[in-house]
């Protein structure tokens, strides 16, 4: 018997029995999770290290796995199951957001096993089923299984391929699921060919298609802030709305993953993802109840809303840009050219904004401004949803001048929250309003920190919720709308914008703008 799942008081039930530290989540339920073992493929790459052996740490600490839970690592180089399990244990210890407990690391590590090969070998699945096979055995009934493929992208289908000639794809009286990491294809071709492959083997109801901006708790919350209050729907349309504005700035640059960006460009790597998915957070309509079809078909509709770009209008819907040398983060930092990895001369772009609109009932004419980029002036993601000016300004001239337009913004990271821009009064003998703004800051409201996005992704998926992934149709929509752009830009030899490391991003990007509006400081 395995048990892993030991919360700091031990058991699995811990977290429940414990007393709450907090009252304003007291009487949160955590959702039981099956047994499972969780193979990962790639299980000594970085995805695995920095971010979800550090997260199965963390559901342990909360006594949060299931009480039978064993995880295999498979990876190409060779080495002893200790071996693998004394690196588990330096990646916890490096990237967990909690100083790790003894008792549960050990715990979760005493049943790591480790199984070596290319993936193209069908050794290794035999092997690995041997592994699962014993732990089985031991446990006295089938385990469910979920496969994390956290390779590169080239091995998603080669690793679906194998598991389903080994029979691993399915297992009598228990659950067998595929997480896929992305990118999901880089073309939509590829993602077709892709999900073709993906179906051949699974069922769509095994698969969970990873995007982790929508395990992110600030972006659940914000289908909590449209349907939970009243206040806002009745004013969630073009009658009330002028503008929406989606930012992802960063103010990293490409670190040592030049590799894949240099493939992938801003557009692939966060656009055609976790944008497009705020985007139909916030346009999306009401699903009739929170299961993975409702809520999956209310986002595909905003997808299909979206008119798939004409290479007529790119070149006034999009731009591209890719940063020079400049100063981030208190250092002076080189180009992109420059980056260990890139290919010389690469006009690959760290930086991208596109002005999309939503063509329904509810969205029609007004403008959704997205943009995402590298080494930006500092790292921030949010949505600002600009609302309509009133119809008339009763104040004198001086008054009138401070008077915006409301402004909503949701602020996904970091200092996660929601803020409403309103005009007030200047206190004093005159009528001049200003702008001020009332907050809800997360962090404070519930006094605790959100779990990581893949705490979340990984229980989902464990107890086969699919509600925060991405459905076969979402993916290969979100493509329809990138794809063209991506063909055209490859197309293009025209100059490419360049900005300078550390700024608010390229000048030309204003241009994609409607008379009137601006781009919010970054
Ligand atoms: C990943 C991209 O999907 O998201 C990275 O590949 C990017 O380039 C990252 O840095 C951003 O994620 P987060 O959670 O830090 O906003």
């Amino acid at each position: 018997m395995a048990v892993v799942a030991t919360g700091r008081s031990g058991g699995a039930g811990s977290a429940l029995e414990r007393a709450p530290e907090n009252p304003l989540t007291a009487g949160l339920e955590r959702l039981p999770v099956p047994p499972t073992t969780l193979v990962i493929f790639g299980a000594t790459g970085d995805l695995a290290r920095r971010k979800l052996l550090p997260a199965l740490y963390n559901l342990a600490h909360d006594g949060a796995l299931p009480e039978r839970f064993h995880l295999v690592g498979v990876a190409r180089r060779e080495r002893a199951h200790e071996d693998y399990r004394a690196e588990c244990e330096q990646a916890i210890r490096r990237f967990s957001r909690r100083e790790p407990d003894p008792d549960v690391l050990a715990g979760l590590l005493e049943q790591v096993k480790y199984v070596s090969g290319r993936f193209d070998e069908e050794s290794v699945y035999e092997r690995l089923a041997q592994v699962l096979d014993s732990f089985d055995e031991r446990a006295g009934e089938p385990l469910n299984r979920a496969f994390y493929l956290s390779t590169a992208p080239d091995f998603f289908a080669t690793i679906v391929g194998h598991l389903g000639d080994c029979g691993l794809s399915r297992r009598a009286e228990a659950e067998v699921r595929v997480i896929i990491e992305k990118p999901f294809g880089t073309t939509l071709e590829e993602a077709h060919a892709l999900n073709r492959r993906v179906l051949s083997v699974f069922s769509e109801a095994q698969v969970f298609r990873i995007d982790h901006y929508l395990g992110k708790e600030t972006v659940q919350n914000m289908l909590a802030f449209r349907f939970a209050n009243g206040m806002f729907e009745p004013l969630w349309n073009r009658n009330y709305i002028d503008s929406v504005q989606i930012t992802a700035a960063e103010d990293i640059g490409i670190g040592t993953r030049a590799g894949y960006y240099d493939e992938a460009g801003a557009l692939r790597d966060l656009i055609q993802n976790h944008m497009l998915q705020l985007l139909c957070h916030v346009a999306m309509e009401p699903p009739v109840n929170f299961t993975a079809e409702e809520v999956r078909n209310e986002k595909v509709k905003v997808l299909d809303a979206i008119p798939e770009p004409t290479p007529e209008e790119i070149p006034g819907m999009a731009m591209r840009a890719q940063y020079s040398s400049g100063h981030s983060g208190g250092e002076d930092v080189p180009g992109y050219t420059e980056e260990e990895g890139v290919a010389e001369g690469s006009r690959t772009e760290t930086f991208a904004a596109l002005r999309l609109e939503v063509d329904n009932w509810r969205w029609a004419g007004v403008p959704f401004y997205v943009r995402t980029g590298k080494r930006l002036a500092r790292k921030i993601t949010e949505i600002a949803v600009t609302l309509k000016p009133v119809p008339h300004l009763a104040f004198s001239q001086d008054g009138s001048l401070g008077v915006r337009p409301n402004q909503l913004v949701l602020t996904v990271q970091p200092n996660e929250g929601v803020s409403l821009q309103l005009g007030a009064k200047i206190p004093g003998t005159r009528m001049v309003i200003r702008p001020v703004n009332m907050e809800f800051l997360y962090g404070a409201a519930f006094m605790s920190q959100s779990p990581e996005a893949y705490e979340r992704l990984i229980t989902d998926a464990m107890r086969g919720d699919a509600t925060l992934f991405t459905r076969n149709d979402e993916v290969e929509a979100q493509w329809r709308i990138c794809d063209p752009i991506v063909q055209a830009w490859a197309a293009d030899p025209g100059p490419l914008p360049l900005y300078e490391a550390g700024s608010q991003g390229p000048e030309e990007v204003g241009a994609l703008l409607r008379r009137g509006d601006h781009w919010r400081a970054i």
